[in-house]
């Protein structure tokens, strides 16, 4: 990209003991590393209350802030030694960390990222001295002194039991907060046990994750359909619902809320964990699920200009949610990008770690609705592509979902024909990567040719005898078939066609858009569960992705989810969520004159 025309937000690069590192401008150096995985002490989160945070920049030093004067001694800020949560990163500068007194504990998440834990729920036990005639402090003022360097503010339905309840447990209490709020006191010593649950709200299928926010590790996961299945497949059919219907927003919004309320109750019955001890959830979906499952009206994202009613949600409690948890606890809701760049690709691009990597990479989110993100540290441009239900199976003629009796893996050579079918059941239909397995090999052996299709029999006959046989017709249609009753129609190629056309003119114009050619991507991100499933070598040789070398085409699973996760586990990951917003610039395809001549362009294969 050149220097001129790049969308470069302003950086500075740090070297933290050694390690090199590129931040936004501005952040605190406390932020800087913990974004980076780089350990600084802390107590208070980064609050200016521990003293904790320790650094010294050697040369040139910010100006002492009156915190600095207070935690360290004139000699020691003569030789660079200030606290990490109020040294703002303006300049280019070495910074040394001293070795951590207490190891932070960490968990891996995301594409192989490493997390330190650091989760807005802090549980403190607090054993507090009683009052007297002479001590008249109030019962909150009792609380809030142990708590000095976390300075949350009390909710009233804290108060509301306070007093009864340090009574009762001999002012032997557990404190719990949330971020900046004091949500609980619980009786006796309960730190050992706090969970959180990641949902990702699919337009299909929804995941939970239950975690232990003490140690990271999941403790059960779930996922089931999303119930408003019957309002239609894809967003859009749930957007004109509610359009035709003035009942259908409140339906979608209960029966989002009972597919989140059904996967809490069974994460926390797998994981005998009690709902009351979950205290902070986060759902991270797109926009349309985003609005529905908040009961705000969809209908702006349905039509041009495609206009959402707020990027970053209110802060709500998972029981405005309808979870069943804590009765305080807090939700927190992924922001998006755009209409059809949604916060499930927030948090998928948090779980890549696309920001901080200084390659090229290529974030692909292959469903009706293909999300694509290219870019790297420095910058990241985002589009949207429609590719239609080919994926999802539902414009296919034999196509189903990837569940039991779908072919998910097809090996064609001119000699036979393997399939793999999901559950080892016979085949029943045909599910995305399948349908991409099988339009690959028919290409590779010449039976469809590169403009899509079917070579005449004779044709079919002198380049794989084997199976040339299988070239038949279905009523009018020429087919292939598969198996007893599974078949790829010309008109199911056709879908393929139009789906990967809209997909590969989109990371194309991001490409040109950024001065880049497909030799520059590094890596290519398969994210989403359909991504999970297609062959690399596929996906590259009918051009859904860009031609790199098959090693460097990585499914990425589940990426949104693990997004969500680590809102959970990191206050940190969480502020580099909310800073995507600012660093991502998005492209829209549907008004770029050139769109239709370049899709057409891409129709062969
Ligand atoms: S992190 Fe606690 S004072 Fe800086």
């Amino acid at each position: 990209m050149s220097e001129s025309e790049a969308p470069l937000p302003p950086r500075v690069n740090l070297l933290f003991n050694e390690r090199p590192v590129r931040v936004p401008y501005g952040v605190t150096l406390f932020d800087a590393a913990s974004w980076n995985g780089i350990a600084i002490d802390s107590t208070c989160g980064g609050h200016g209350t521990c003293k904790k945070c320790r650094i010294r920049i050697a040369d040139e030093p910010p100006a002492p802030t009156s915190l600095d004067i207070r935690a360290y001694s004139a000699e020691e800020l003569r030789a660079g030694w200030r606290l990490a949560c109020r040294a703002a990163a303006t300049r280019d500068t070495a910074v040394e960390v001293p070795p951590l007194t207490t190891r932070p504990k960490a968990a891996t998440v995301g594409v192989g990222r490493q997390v330190i834990l650091r989760p807005a729920v802090v549980k403190r036990y607090l054993e507090l001295a009683e009052p007297t005639l002479r001590d008249q402090a109030t019962d909150l003022e009792r609380v809030l002194a142990e708590l000095d360097d976390l300075e949350p503010r009390a909710e009233l339905a804290v108060l509301k039991t306070l007093g009864r309840t340090l009574r009762e447990a001999d002012y032997k209490i557990t404190a719990v907060v949330v971020d900046d709020v004091l949500i609980a006191a619980e009786p006796g010593d309960t730190t050992a046990r706090r969970f959180g649950i990641a949902f990702d709200l699919g337009t299909t299928t929804v995941v939970a994750t239950l975690l232990d926010l003490s140690t990271g590790t999941p403790v059960a996961v779930d996922s089931m359909l999303n119930k408003q299945q019957p309002f239609g497949a894809d967003v859009i059919t749930r957007i004109s619902a509610t359009m035709l219907d003035p009942g259908a927003l409140d339906k979608l919004r209960e029966l989002a809320q009972e597919t989140l309320a059904e996967l809490a109750a069974a994460v926390c019955e797998a994981g005998q964990v009690d709902p009351y001890e979950v205290y902070e959830v986060a759902v991270a979906g797109n926009a349309t699920m985003t609005h529905l499952v908040l009961g705000i009206d969809p209908e702006p994202l349905g039509m041009a200009p495609f206009i959402m009613s707020t990027r970053l949600y209110p802060e709500v409690l998972a029981a405005d949610l309808g979870i069943t948890a804590h009765p305080r606890a807090r939700a927190v809701v992924f922001p998006a990008f755009g209409a059809y760049v949604g916060g499930d690709i927030t948090a998928g691009l948090l779980a890549s770690g696309m920001d901080r990597d200084p390659r090229v990479r290529l974030f692909v989110d292959i469903g009706t609705n293909c999300e694509i993100v290219l870019g790297n540290r420095d910058w990241l441009l985002a589009t949207a592509a429609p590719a239609g239900p080919a994926f999802e199976g539902a414009a296919i003629r034999c196509g189903m979902r990837a569940a039991e009796g779908a072919i998910e893996v097809v090996t064609m050579t001119p000699d036979g024909l393997e399939l793999k079918v999901i559950g080892d059941i016979p085949a029943a239909g045909l599910c995305g990567s399948g349908l991409v397995d099988a339009v690959t090999g028919l290409v590779r052996l010449g039976l469809l040719d590169s403009s899509g299709r079917f070579v005449p029999a004779d044709e079919a006959l002198a380049r794989a005898p084997a199976l040339a046989g299988r070239l038949t017709t279905v009523g009018q249609e020429r087919v292939f078939m598969l198996a007893d009753g599974v078949y790829l129609s010309q008109r199911d190629v056709r879908e393929l066609q139009f789906a990967k056309a809209a997909i590969a003119t989109g990371w194309r114009i991001l490409l040109e858009e950024a001065g880049l050619t497909e030799a520059d991507v590094k890596q290519v991100l398969l994210a989403g569960s359909f991504g999970s499933y297609l062959a690399p070598a596929s996906a590259i040789r009918i051009g859904l992705v860009p031609a790199v070398p098959v090693q460097r085409v990585v499914p990425a699973g589940n990426v949104a989810g693990e997004g969500a996760k680590m809102a959970l586990l990191s206050l940190r990951e969480r502020a580099g969520a909310l800073a995507l917003l600012e660093e991502v610039r998005y492209v829209e395809l549907s008004d770029r004159a050139d769109f239709n001549d370049r899709f057409i362009g891409q129709l062969s294969f």
